[in-house]
């Protein structure tokens, strides 16, 4: 972002654009001298009005409706920096009202700065939004403690940024070597973070077996992430792990539709490592161990075919019905990894991982599956207020005997369509050894959104911001 900020307590009329929050009311809007009457703008929840005042300035007044949490305000101020950015002049006034907290500055700026991220990668004249123009001036007029939300917002939405391009680039752009040097990188920014990334060769010496089975159809080379952010004396640790095949093509079980959204089937992975980066950025006083085992599900003669019998990195076999359940397998091994290399006090994987959770959940929230009380209480509560929704799935013992493998220790799928991402979180449990406070997000239909942001789906961003929060607050206790 190439803007200036500053900070002024001067309100009084000057050129340029104004941004001016409202709550919904029923009495006329006052501001700076003018007076809106409520049959033109009464500020509604999702609506917003422009009013020219003279030639030289104009205000855009955002409703934010009766009673808004952190994403309606997010969501608000994305609204307008997404589509009426057009007439955002140079200076760029936002106007703060007195009696907003820290966490409502906030939001509004991680709406205002997510409302510059434009998935038109690859068009020829792709216009920069204003935030992203030399000489843009975004001027914030109120009390002075706004900065240290400013700077938080701004590390919010980068890294949301960060994971969302991630998702919506391409297959051909975003593969496992693209994922683990964006990794690399990350670890070349902070003294905090290291990197570690084994490719197959690597894989093969230590016994991913798991993962390799599945990568083993692609002549992308594999790349089993590992990133380790420690700070200094730190409070407790987290193991997340994330899925990122960069294309699923389900393999021999090849998919009969919705193959072409399947470049989204790393926004596991994406979630995770923009969650490491809004840590890092953060500095949250929380050790964190990242996995991210990135590769792709395809076809060719090496490929998987269902009733092979596969290995793990935890000793135990794996039937394979399924060659497109084949996000769980990689993540038998990510988990696997994890638990034998650290001592995570708290653990949680996303992955796209079924299409039973996008049928039973649409885009509205993340399946969550867990044994803790506690880790499901603090992700819900999180969840609603950053609109980074989860609800609970079960893993009742009822369902064990769909893992059963005449053969193996335990089979990739049921073979009946029923129960899908219950039963696939089942299967990860099998792996988790018993972990006191294991969740497991489905991402499926929270993280590749149809809305008014794009024509086609497109990257949500969903669990960067949820996991790097719940991080934030096991912190805080
Ligand atoms: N990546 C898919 C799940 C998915 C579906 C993500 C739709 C996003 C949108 C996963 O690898 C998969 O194919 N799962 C299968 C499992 C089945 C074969 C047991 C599914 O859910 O259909
Ligand atoms: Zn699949
Ligand atoms: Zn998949």
């Amino acid at each position: 972002m190439k803007y200036q900020l500053r900070f002024t307590s001067d309100s009084s009329p000057k050129k340029g654009t104004w941004l001016v929050p409202f709550y919904a009311q029923e009495q006329p809007i006052h501001f700076a001298g003018t007076t809106l009457p409520v049959s033109v703008f009464e500020g509604k929840k999702d609506t917003s009005f422009l009013h020219m005042v003279g030639t030289e300035a104009h205000h855009i007044y955002i409703g934010l409706g009766k009673n808004p949490c952190y994403a309606d305000i997010v969501r608000a101020y994305r609204l307008v920096s997404a589509k009426q950015h057009a007439v955002f002049a140079d200076e760029l006034y936002c106007h703060i009202p007195d009696d907003w907290s820290d966490a409502q500055i906030e939001a509004a700026f991680v709406g205002l700065l997510l409302g510059s991220y434009q998935i038109g990668f690859y068009k020829k004249d792709r216009k920069p939004h204003p935030l992203e123009r030399e000489g843009q001036q975004v001027i914030l007029v109120g009390k002075h403690s706004a900065q240290h939300s400013v700077a938080r917002a701004e590390k919010v939405a980068a890294a949301k940024m960060e994971s969302m391009a991630m998702v919506d680039l391409p297959p051909n752009k975003v593969n496992p070597t693209y994922l683990a040097e964006w990794a690399q990188q990350l670890a070349a920014r902070y003294d905090s973070v290291h990197c570690t990334t084994f490719d197959r060769t690597k894989c093969q010496e230590i016994g991913l077996h798991a993962f390799l089975a599945v990568s083993r159809g692609s002549a992308n080379e594999p790349q089993f992430i590992i990133l380790e952010y420690r700070p200094e004396n730190p409070y407790k640790h987290v193991g997340l792990v994330g899925k990122a095949m960069t294309f699923d093509t389900g393999g021999h079980n090849i998919k009969q539709q919705g193959m072409v959204y399947m470049k989204s089937d790393m926004a596991g992975g994406a979630a995770v490592l923009g969650a490491m980066q809004l840590t890092a950025a953060l500095q949250l006083p929380v050790a964190v161990t990242a996995v991210v085992p990135a590769c792709d599900n395809m076809i060719d003669n090496l490929a998987q075919v269902p009733s092979d019998v596969i290995q793990s990195y935890s000793g135990y076999s794996i039937e394979i019905i399924d060659t497109d359940a084949e996000g769980r397998v990689v993540l038998a091994d990510g988990l696997a990894y994890l638990l034998k290399h650290y001592q995570p006090d708290y653990v949680a994987d996303l992955a796209t991982l079924t299409g039973s959770c996008v049928m039973t959940f649409g885009q509205v929230c993340a399946g969550m599956a867990t044994n803790n009380a506690e880790v499901q209480h603090a992700l819900s509560e999180i969840g609603c207020e950053i609109n980074e929704k989860v609800w609970p799935l079960p893993l009742w013992d009822d369902y064990n005997d769909m893992l059963e493998s005449d053969i193996a220790d335990v089979k990739n799928f049921s073979g009946r369509p029923v129960a899908g991402a219950i039963s696939a979180a089942k299967f990860l449990e099998f792996f988790t050894e018993k972990h006191p406070a294991w969740v497991h997000l489905d991402i499926a239909g929270a993280s590749f959104v149809d809305d008014v942001f794009a024509k086609g789906k497109h990257a949500s961003g969903y669990g960067v911001h949820l996991m790097a929060r719940w991080i934030e607050l096991l912190a805080a206790k």
